[in-house]
């Protein structure tokens, strides 16, 4: 292929600007042009195409967010809209396309690729809810980030001997809960895929306080229930002194850690060495230390598990 594009898109994850970087610098290795495309599918359906050097991508390893920007594209999920984008693409002698991104992306991705478009997807969201891959750009640090969090919470919480709901990102799924719940030592995980019990939380405390234990901490997936009631639930049943912390969208931000940094430059690299070897319709995952790749059709037909083993775990260790 002598012309590919790369766009960003959906929800942003730190690690995106390090997969940019490799995929820029793995295309023009293979001597091939690289076009990146600005706003994810907006962008390719409006023509916003850039042409990227080696220098366009200096000095952005190590910085959070997407220097192409993100965008959610309604008008994309119409045949009418993404029959534009092929047109566009045509009209820049676009012959490939790696789109970095969550599930919605990859469901585009699958759109255009029945167009006879030949697109890579490349996992890239701090939800870590795509199959076929252990690990998505952005799941590393934002753990890294919930635990600072916690940490902080749990010096207020201890001082005052109070009861804390902290509630982190994950809409449809509790992997950023789980992992940082069991990595911050919480007394109760609360995530989707379990169905919502608030006596055992409340069991919990109690039992915590029956060693003397003065502060909790209980993650909650923001996917689980209204947070506001879960601690309103949670203050009444346990009369104790409970407060709310939302994390938000600081949670999306941040300089990416050596682990994202390390996943994206690998993935980036394999999206354009498959593209280069004429594959399409799939995506880059990780296993163990190995990089590998599947059909996006595979990933979108099924549902990640989390890992129910350390669901127990965490259950097992916070007595
Ligand atoms: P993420 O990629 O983080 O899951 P979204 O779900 O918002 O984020 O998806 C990103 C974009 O992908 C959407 O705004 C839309 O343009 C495109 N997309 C999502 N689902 C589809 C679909 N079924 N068909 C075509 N395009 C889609
Ligand atoms: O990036 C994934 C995610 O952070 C979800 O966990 C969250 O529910 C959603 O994006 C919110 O993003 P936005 O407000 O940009 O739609």
């Amino acid at each position: 292929m002598k012309r590919i594009a790369v766009l960003t898109s959906g929800g942003d994850a730190p690690g995106m600007n390090a997969a940019i970087r490799a995929v820029v610098r793995t295309a023009i290795y293979y001597d091939s042009e690289i076009i990146g495309v600005k706003r994810g599918y907006s962008g390719l359906m409006k023509g916003e195409f850039m042409k990227m050097d080696l220098g366009s991508v200096a000095d952005i390893i190590h910085r959070g967010g997407t220097i192409l920007q993100t965008a959610r594209c309604p008008e994309f999920k119409t045949a009418e809209g993404r029959e534009q984008a092929v047109l566009r693409m045509k009209e820049a002698r676009i012959e490939g396309l790696i789109a970095i991104g969550g599930d919605g992306t990859f469901r585009g991705a699958l759109e255009l690729d029945k167009l006879g478009i030949s697109v890579i997807g490349i996992p890239g969201t701090i939800d870590n809810d795509i199959p076929c891959t252990e690990k998505t750009i952005g799941f590393d640090t934002v753990l890294n980030t919930v635990i600072d969090s916690v940490n902080k919470i749990r010096d207020t919480a201890t001082s005052h001997e109070r009861i804390f709901i902290i509630e982190v990102m994950g809409r449809n799924s509790g992997f950023i809960a789980l992992d940082a719940g069991l990595a911050a030592g919480a007394e109760s995980i609360l995530i989707p895929e379990i169905p919502l019990d608030i006596s055992s939380v409340i069991k919990n405390i109690e039992r915590g306080r029956s060693r003397g234990k003065r502060h909790s901490i209980i993650m909650l997936a923001e996917g689980v229930a209204d947070s506001v009631e879960v601690t309103r639930r949670i203050k009444q049943e346990s009369g104790m002194d409970t407060r709310l912390s939302i994390l938000g969208y600081i949670q999306r931000g941040g300089t990416p850690s050596a682990q994202d940094r390390i996943l994206a430059s690998r993935m980036g690299s394999e999206a354009v060495r498959l593209l280069m070897q004429g594959e399409r319709g799939k995506m880059i995952g990780i296993e163990g230390d190995t990089i590998k790749s599947a059909d996006i059709v595979c990933a979108l037909e099924q549902k990640k598990s989390i890992n129910f083993a350390d669901y127990r775990l965490a259950g097992i260790l916070s007595i």
